[in-house]
Parts: C-alpha cells; structure tokens; sequence
C-alpha cells in the first residue's frame, strides 16, 4: 500500500518531500498533484522505471508519456533541440498546462517517447511538483494517475482508490486548479498543430504562434496515422454510462429508473426539472470552474454507483473545447 504524504500546496516541507524524491531517483514511481491532474511519476532517464508506469496503469506501451522538468535550464537534458517558437512558447506558458512536442534527447528513456523520435515536455506551475522534481535531480516522467482508460485523478484521494495498491508514495497537496490534462502542442511539423485540447486555448496559443491548428480529429485517421498514439477515443471513463444531451430533463424522462441517473448541469435553472435524478451537479457557465470540478464531480458519482451519467452539453465556444474533448471520450 502506498505511504501517503501530505504537504502544504503553496510551500512544500522539503523533508517531507525527501523520501518520495529519492526513491524517485531510484528508480521507484511516486504520485504527485501538478496544476493539472496529480501525475504518477518515475525517472525519465530509466527505462526500468518508466517500465513500471506502464505496469501500475496498464496502459499499453505505445501510449507515450510527458517529461516534466522543474526548471528550464533542465529543458536540455530532454530534447535534442530547443527552437526559437518553443522558446517563446515556454517563456509565454510556463510554467503551466502547456506540453510541447519536441525532438527528443537521446538520454531519455525509449519507453517514455514509445519509439518515437519526439518527446512530450512541461514545466508544471504547481511548488510541490517542482520542488519534487528539483529534489530528485532528475526529469520526471508522469502520466495522469490513474488507470487506463478510467478518469483522472485531481485529489490524492482519487489516486489511492485506482492505483493505492501499485505505487509506493502518493503526495497529497489538495486538490488540483486547471483539472483537465494539458494542452498538447506539437512543434515537430509547422504550422504547430494541438494534438490534445487543454484549458490554454488556440486563440492564447495563436498570440505565439499564428498558424496554430487543430490536429485532425484522431478517429478520422488509422491508428497509424494518429500523430499522437495515445488520442485513443476511449478514454478518460466513468464506470457508469456518460450521455450527454441537450435537454437532460428530457432523457431522464425517458429513463425507466431516473433516481440510478446522476445529472451534470451547466446552468443551475435546470435544476428544477432534473429533480427526479438520484443527484445533480452544476458545474456552472464558466469554463475554468466547470473543468477543476469535472473529474471530481465523475469520481464522486462513480462511488456513489450510478448507472447512468446525463451531462448536459455545455456552451459551444472555443473555451470549452477540451471539456467537449473529454466529455466525449467519456461517452458511451
Ligand atoms: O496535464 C497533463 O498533461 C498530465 C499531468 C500529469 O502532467 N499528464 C498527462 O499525461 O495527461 P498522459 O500520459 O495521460 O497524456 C500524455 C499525452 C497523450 O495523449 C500522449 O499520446 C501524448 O501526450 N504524447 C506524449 N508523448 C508524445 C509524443 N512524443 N508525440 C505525440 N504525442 C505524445
Ligand atoms: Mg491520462
């Protein structure tokens, strides 16, 4: 079972974070909280320790994983060749939820990149996650923390109910800020292309990079051709079957058990004609509350059993693309 550390979010004690840093160092997986999700963390420079990332996940070995670094001095320790666009970009988002794709340095771990001759990196703008990484000595290579397929984790709590049994140290610093993964750029062809929409938008993107563009929809393309393997559709799931609808009033109407239904709203109005579902969560109209609040809204009617999840769908602007993105890898 996995020592649970806890930590101040804001100023981290480092002698807390000492034990889970070194065994990072050697070669074991400690789970961390990032300003995004919490991250489930090993040596990027060892293929042992990425090995068993994939293990505690089972996540298929072809997925490849983001490097997180403390500071960007350490940018040169991931990739091959740091360009003038990364550099503003980085000067720009950094850190932050923004993961760029680059060529990747030669002394990071093959498993971490699944073959590729790219890497996925970021500066995560949380303390915990820096002064861990810092006090390890070494990049950091975490996927979200939970296991494949199932929805990712933003408190300590959601990390011990998936994976407790897998890891040796889960720190806990509360519960994440942004709350959906980051935003994934790919700087490899031009124009630079979002392989994964997050909460730091095209248009926040395009202020640096003008020709920014959304990659292809990746179930439109072979698996082959996915430029990011990992965009299975499946992906990021509630056990309960996820529908999202315009009008959830109507489909739990239609539903032979409406109190097995939980409800995700938007606006707090429709509250009143959702009354018949077992519970209702409003998330709200602004995009950043609504995407903190998600997965924890996913993890708590999960455990509370539901069968079915109505989510009602939120508004249609850009702002909300990477909540529309996991929304609908969540549907059924
Ligand atoms: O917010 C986040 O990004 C969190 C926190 C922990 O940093 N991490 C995360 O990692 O979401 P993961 O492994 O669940 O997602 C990594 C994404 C996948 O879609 C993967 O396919 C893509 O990044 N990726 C990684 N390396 C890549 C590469 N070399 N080329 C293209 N896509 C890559
Ligand atoms: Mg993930």
């Amino acid at each position: 079972r996995a020592t649970l550390v806890e930590v101040d979010a804001a100023l981290p004690d480092p002698t807390a974070l000492a034990a889970p840093a070194r065994a990072l160092a050697a070669g074991h997986l400690a789970a961390f909280p990032t300003d995004t999700v919490y991250g489930l963390g090993a040596n990027a420079l060892e293929d042992a320790a990425v090995a068993k990332i994939f293990v505690a996940k089972g996540r298929p070995s072809n997925n490849p994983l983001i490097v997180h670094i403390a500071d960007l001095e350490d940018i040169h320790r991931v990739v091959a060749d740091f360009p003038p666009l990364a550099q503003e970009l980085a000067k720009t988002f950094w850190p932050g939820a923004l993961t760029l794709i680059l060529k990747r340095h030669e002394s990071v771990a093959d498993l971490v990149s699944a073959g590729l001759d790219t890497v996925a990196v970021r500066m995560p703008a949380h303390p915990v996650a820096r002064a861990l990484i810092r006090q390890a000595g070494v990049p950091i290579a975490a996927p979200s923390a939970n296991r494949y397929t199932e929805v990712s984790p933003t408190t300590a709590a959601h990390v011990l109910d998936g994976l407790g049994d897998a890891i040796d140290f889960v720190i806990d610093a509360g519960p994440t800020s942004v709350g959906l993964e980051s935003t994934v750029l790919s700087l490899i062809d031009s124009p630079p292309q979002i392989l994964r929409p997050g909460m730091i938008t095209l248009a926040q993107i395009a202020e640096v990079a003008p020709d920014v563009c959304y990659a292809a929809p990746t179930f439109l393309v072979g698996p082959e051709n996915r430029p990011s393997p990992g965009l299975a559709r499946k992906h990021y799931s509630p056990r309960a079957a996820l529908k999202i609808v315009g009008q959830p009033s109507s489909l739990l109407q239609q539903m032979p058990n409406p109190p097995d239904c939980a409800c995700i709203l938007v606006d707090p109005a429709d509250a009143l004609t959702t009354s018949l579902a077992g519970a209702v969560r409003v998330l709200g109209r602004d995009p950043l509350l609504y995407a903190r609040n998600l997965y924890a809204a996913l993890h708590e009617l999960d455990a509370e059993q539901f069968g079915t999840i109505i989510v009602q769908r939120p508004p249609d602007d850009d702002r909300w693309r990477a909540i529309h993105d996991r929304l609908e890898r969540a549907q059924d």
